[in-house]
């Protein structure tokens, strides 16, 4: 039975050397908001120019925000005729928007180069980054790197008063998007929880259209503040800028003031509308869901969108049927609370209060995690709703280095709070993709040391606890990196121990996990052992020399990964393949030999057959093999560059 198109590919390696041949645009993902200089600049800097024009009508869209909250401010800003946007948006020509309200920009889209673009300016202004400009002004509708590309930036110092030319995100139809009718393309600018269906569903295109505008696939991730393509077949309508959820909008002016009576009681019939048919069809979708619980999820499109929020994983209909703690069942709470062991602290959800400032938005550090200060010790606290005994008495269990400390919990209205050592360098993720906003990087040798952090913790997991345990949810999310930069393996949510999985949990059942880490044979059979988290550890390591998100590698395409990874071995004399897979921010500073000993060790991690698959041990041998000779490389690597200096100055 197939759940989804497990067809890993190289996507982002044919995106940089062919992005015509795929026809319509790439999406990039968190690409669009990579402001260090470094990367591929391919679609981060526009849309290919591959359509059937070279110039044509195009619509943006942008959310009002102060001072950028009426027709005249929005057009100025971004180039627009202000009469075509006040007609598009049935508003008067002096009408201002609420705060948030999504507003459809009529722009003229032209080749400039090798990218589309719609042409506009700005004054920049005190303190404004091209971050800023990028992503917060122009709420990324333009990049970094495309505003780097048109203006002559030397050494990328802006001053205020400079008038720069920014290009804007807008794409013409290709040929095949044209012969199924399509007229222009939208750039929509994704929000938190948006998703590719929800998205296609308000301005009317099938989902399956919009994914393939933007090459996206049933299993990739979108992210806010980037663009995504949606093909219409004629100018959008505006009930695709009411936001699906019916909020009954206050009684200030929805649109202009002049708008009058029967204006609005169309906004209202509007909302209604499509917050009815948002309303039954999630209603349908939970029926559907109770109701087939039993078939896999291929037709569930889900794409979650905050940004490597710690709530990612990607979950298959169901949830285990653990106990769901509600603040009545206080025996179940107790009986949680007393098997908890002395080690771990209970503590009030008054001091956790206190603690995050009453859990203020600046103590917030991503998904329903917080940073806390207790005792003034820095600690991580997480708030979340289920069954956590397992987790707490997991984490109550084990004590190691490379394993996240579970420090005390506390429960407050239905949900938990988990307290952890705090890990001062978040988590791997937000490290490995190059195309991070915040210019974090880490070398050949850090990447080793993490590799091997995790290996030893699994290793522990595996093999020294007992009842052995599984992760199960292993990715790159869930390591988090100390000061020193060394891993902590953490959320356990998923983690089951060996024994008394099959008899609590029919096989099958229970997919649960993170697209692109579920070894093969657990997502066909649910055939549950360890070598579930040495799939994912091999995934884990692909990603961490690539600096890509493994979603990159899922394409409609039948390609293989291992394929890939054997191809890359394979031709000793082509170093540009090596050079292709690996991080572009490494600059090639790596090991050549070492690397393609760890694709090695990859491909044996990710064998289709679990027997084949190498033990935790025995991987742990080979990475501080490695890391010992990484070390030694990179030591190698500083004295002949300090020679070259010497040399050079003397
Ligand atoms: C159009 O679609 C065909 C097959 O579906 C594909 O081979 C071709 O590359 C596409 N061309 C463009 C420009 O999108
Ligand atoms: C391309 O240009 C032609 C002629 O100007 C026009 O008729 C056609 O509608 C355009 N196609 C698209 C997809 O914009
Ligand atoms: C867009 O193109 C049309 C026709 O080519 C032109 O009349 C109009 O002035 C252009 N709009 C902008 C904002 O440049
Ligand atoms: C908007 O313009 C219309 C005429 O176009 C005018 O009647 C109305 O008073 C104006 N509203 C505001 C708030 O300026
Ligand atoms: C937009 O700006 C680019 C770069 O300055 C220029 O090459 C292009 O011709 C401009 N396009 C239009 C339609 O003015
Ligand atoms: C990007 O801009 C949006 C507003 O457009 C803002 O809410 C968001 O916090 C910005 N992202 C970052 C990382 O600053
Ligand atoms: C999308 O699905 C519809 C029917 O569900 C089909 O008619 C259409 O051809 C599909 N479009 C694409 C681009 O695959």
């Amino acid at each position: 039975m197939r759940f989804f198109p497990l067809i890993p590919v190289l996507a982002f390696a044919i995106f940089c050397s062919f992005p015509l041949i795929l026809g319509q645009q790439p999406y990039i993902g968190l690409g669009t908001t990579a402001c260090p200089r470094r990367g591929n600049p391919h679609s981060i800097r526009g849309y290919t120019c591959n359509g059937v024009n070279r110039s044509c009508q195009a619509y943006l869209t942008f959310r009002s925000q102060p001072i950028y909250n009426s027709v005249n401010t929005i057009s100025a800003l971004l180039g627009a005729e202000p009469s075509k946007l006040a007609e598009i948006n049935q508003v008067s020509r002096n009408a201002t928007f609420e705060t948030n309200r999504l507003v459809i920009v009529p722009v003229n889209c032209s080749c400039a180069g090798e990218y589309y673009q719609s042409n506009t300016s700005y004054v920049v202004q005190n303190a404004d980054t091209l971050f800023l400009i990028a992503n917060n002004t122009f709420e990324g509708l333009s990049t970094c790197q495309a505003l780097e590309n048109q203006n002559e930036l030397p050494r990328g110092d802006l001053f205020s008063g400079t008038r720069l030319a920014i290009p804007l995100r807008c794409a013409c139809p290709t040929i095949n998007q044209t012969e199924k009718g399509v007229k222009y393309l939208l750039s929509y600018l994704v929000t938190w929880d948006d998703s590719v269906s929800v998205i296609s569903e308000r301005f009317g295109v099938y989902t399956n259209s919009t994914l393939d505008a933007n090459t996206l696939s049933y299993t990739s991730t979108i992210y806010p503040f980037t663009t995504i393509l949606v093909p219409l077949q004629g100018p959008p309508s505006i009930s695709g800028t009411a936001e699906p959820p019916p909020s009954p909008s206050p009684p200030s002016t929805p649109f202009s003031p002049s708008g009058g009576n029967s204006n609005k009681t169309w906004v209202y019939v509007v909302i209604g509308v499509v917050g009815g048919i948002a309303l039954i069809s999630s209603l349908a979708a939970i029926i559907f869901c109770r109701v087939y619980s039993k078939d896999k999820k291929k037709d569930v499109p889900v794409i979650v969108s905050q940004s490597q929020s710690q709530s990612q994983s990607f979950e298959a209909i169901e949830k285990p049927k653990g106990k769901i703690l509600l603040d009545g069942e206080s025996e179940e709470l107790s009986e949680i609370l007393s098997s908890i062991g002395k080690s771990l602290k209970v503590y009030s959800f008054k001091e956790l209060r206190k603690a995050t400032e009453d859990f203020s938005p600046s103590f917030w550090i991503k998904g329903s995690v917080y940073r806390g200060v207790i005792n003034g010790d820095l600690a991580a606290i997480k708030k979340t709703e289920g069954d956590v005994s397992k987790e707490i008495e997991l984490l109550n269990k084990v004590n190691h280095s490379n394993v996240i400390r579970l420090s005390g919990v506390s429960f407050n209205k239905g949900h938990w709070y988990l307290v952890y050592e705090y890990s001062a360098n978040g988590s791997l993720s937000d490290w490995i993709y190059s195309s991070n906003i915040d210019d974090k990087f880490l070398n050949w040798a850090q990447r080793m040391q993490i590799a091997l952090d995790v290996a030893t913790g699994l290793d522990y997991l595996h093999s020294f606890t007992c009842p052995p345990y599984i992760h199960k949810d292993l990715k790159s999310n869930n390591i988090l990196l100390d000061s020193y930069f060394r891993a902590k393996i953490s959320n356990f949510s998923l983690a089951r121990s060996v024994e008394g999985e099959e008899d609590q949990f029919p096989m099958t059942r229970h997919i649960i996990g993170t697209k692109g880490y579920m070894a093969p044979e657990y997502l066909e059979h649910g055939v549950v052992s360890t070598k579930l988290d040495v799939y994912a550890f091999g995934i884990l390591m692909m990603e961490m020399l690539t600096g890509k998100e493994v979603a990159a590698f899922y394409t409609e395409e039948k390609v293989n990964l291992s394929d890939f990874l054997s191809a890359i071995l394979d031709e000793e004399s082509d170093q540009e393949r090596l050079g292709d897979f690996m991080d572009p921010s490494l600059h090639g500073n790596y090991p050549t030999e070492l690397v393609k000993f760890v694709v090695r060790l990859i491909l044996n991690c990710i064998d289709k057959d679990p027997v084949n698959r190498p033990a935790l041990h025995e991987i742990l041998t080979f990475l501080s093999r490695t890391l010992e000779s990484s070390l030694t490389w990179e030591t190698s690597m500083n004295i002949s560059a300090n020679q070259s200096l010497c040399s050079r100055s003397s």
